[in-house]
């Protein structure tokens, strides 16, 4: 398959260090500087616990940022959930845009939801078409 294919990729991950925003900060302008160059669009969820993000671009630019956001110590237990061609990008006004779930109490309900999936190993379909749903809403 021709590696320019627009992808969509998403993942779930264990947060390995405390998630403040200082973190997501740091994260949020790394992605804003590196995303656009790559031609990289995404969404980025974080509690306390748990990173679910989505990314979306050429195939390759997609798994090439997705080896190095892998191997990042500041998280683990990194699963992926999909990656598949798509036909149009669903976060087209975002490099990366972030959203972060640590403090809110308004949002107990997606805190709760999302350290749900966060403790998952294993996904169905519907599990993933749920968190793609929350990608975009949030
Ligand atoms: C949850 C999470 C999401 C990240 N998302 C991105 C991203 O979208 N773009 C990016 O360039 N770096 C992102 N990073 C940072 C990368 O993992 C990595 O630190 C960065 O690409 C620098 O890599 P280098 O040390 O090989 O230069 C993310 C890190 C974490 C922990």
């Amino acid at each position: 398959m021709n590696q320019s294919v627009l992808h969509q990729l998403i993942y779930i991950s264990d947060a390995a260090v405390a998630v403040t925003q200082e973190l997501l900060s740091a994260i949020k302008d790394r992605a804003q500087k590196y995303n656009p160059e790559k031609d990289i669009t995404g969404r980025l969820l974080a509690t306390d616990r748990h990173f679910v993000q989505v990314l979306e671009g050429p195939k390759d630019a997609v798994e090439a940022l997705m080896n190095n956001i892998r191997q990042d110590s500041r998280h683990q237990n990194v699963r992926i959930l999909s990656l598949r061609p798509a036909d149009g990008r669903q976060f087209v006004h975002w490099s990366m845009g972030v959203k972060s779930y640590l403090d809110a109490q308004e949002e107990q309900d997606m805190i709760q939801v999302l350290n749900m999936y966060g403790g998952c190993q294993s996904f169905t379909e519907q599990q993933i078409s749920a968190l793609e749903f929350m990608l975009k809403k949030a």
